[in-house]
């Protein structure tokens, strides 16, 4: 039987991965991708952002796993194949890493902390008031995977929680909106506005300054799904104007963020360098493995995308 899974993973920590599958899938065949190898007979392949022209040669491809929870990049390539399973990424440590990421950045921004920096600066001692967290309303884009393992912690944190999706959802404690019509109801409120949508035809750009105009004056952005996702001119200037008083971006449409960049420079805005979750890559193997055997033993694959919706 051919386990070969053949790693185009252009720099994601190929060592690691090279020592998790050895340590708890030794059955597959991992083999890091060379340039200029034959990879004609390769049954399955697990990728990031794969060279130019790679998938027609995968002749006998059958299952492409993404080393991420987001395939937009896998996606924006026209030679994918349509008709090969494309499975996301899908497992606890990278839900974890981003449930901590969002109750980091919202107690962050909740609390204010650019204030206490501002005082500090000046060696001043100024207590600031901040609400309660129920008195806080978060709003999270996206309640899939993630936005709903983020939800269900702040709401056992206290805040008030809102969440947006394309269908409707019943999470407890969150309340749910969906869909276009319903997303001006949902940013009314919404002083701590998260996103972590997919990036799909449709999400393009929708933080923008139509978008930013719906939230209370002097609310927050975080965005910790992708830089696409964002008008970054349309943030510059809501936030010259005040009508958006600070942000928490984690991705760029240009990564790494360029050292010219105004965004490096703007006061209250704070950048993580595309870090808020980070793919494990033990937890990862073990669940490629399962995947795998599930395949060969004929049964169906879990998380596999819709190409045509994006996600
Ligand atoms: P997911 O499980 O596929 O969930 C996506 C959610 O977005 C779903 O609730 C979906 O609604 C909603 N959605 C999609 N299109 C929509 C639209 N047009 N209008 C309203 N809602 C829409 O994805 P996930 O695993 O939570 O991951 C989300 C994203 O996070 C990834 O795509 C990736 O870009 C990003 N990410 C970033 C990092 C990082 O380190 N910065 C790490 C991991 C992931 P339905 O449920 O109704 O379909
Ligand atoms: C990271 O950005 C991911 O999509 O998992």
């Amino acid at each position: 039987m051919n386990r070969t899974l053949l790693f185009v993973g252009a720099g994601a920590r190929t060592d690691s991965w090279i020592n998790a599958f050895a340590e708890v899938a030794p059955e597959i065949d991992f083999q890091p991708y060379e340039p200029g190898q034959d990879v004609s007979d390769v049954p399955y392949c697990l990728a990031w952002k794969a060279p130019p022209g790679i998938w027609p040669a995968m002749k006998n491809l059958k299952i492409i796993f993404g080393i991420g929870a987001g395939v937009d990049r896998l996606l924006a390539d026209s030679s994918l194949p349509r008709d090969v399973p494309l499975v996301r990424m899908v497992e606890p440590e990278l839900t974890r890493g981003m449930v901590e990421y969002v109750l980091w950045q919202c107690l962050f921004h909740h609390r204010k902390v650019w204030e206490l920096e501002a005082a500090q600066s000046c060696s001043t001692w100024r207590p600031h008031s901040y609400p309660a967290p129920w008195d806080r309303t978060i709003g999270i884009m996206g309640l899939g995977e993630l936005g709903s393992a983020a939800a269900e912690r702040l709401v056992e944190f206290g805040f008030t929680v809102r969440g947006w999706s394309r269908t409707p959802k019943s999470l407890p404690k969150v309340e749910s909106f969906f869909g276009a019509d319903q997303l001006p109801a949902f940013l009314s409120k919404t002083e701590i506005l998260v996103c972590l949508l997919p990036l799909t035809a449709d999400t393009r750009g929708i933080l923008n300054a139509a978008l930013f105009a719906q939230l209370p004056r002097r609310a927050s952005i975080i965005n910790a799904a992708r830089g696409g996702h964002l008008v970054e001119a349309d943030l510059s200037a809501a936030m010259a104007s005040g009508q958006i008083n600070a942000a928490t971006l984690d991705v760029f449409e240009t990564e790494p963020l360029p050292p010219e960049h105004p965004f490096w420079s703007t006061e209250r805005l704070y950048i993580t360098p595309h870090n808020a979750s980070i793919t494990d890559p033990r937890s990862a193997a073990w669940r490629i493995a399962k995947q795998i055997a599930k395949f060969e033993a004929g049964e169906g694959l879990d998380h596999v995308v819709d190409c045509a919706r994006g996600y």
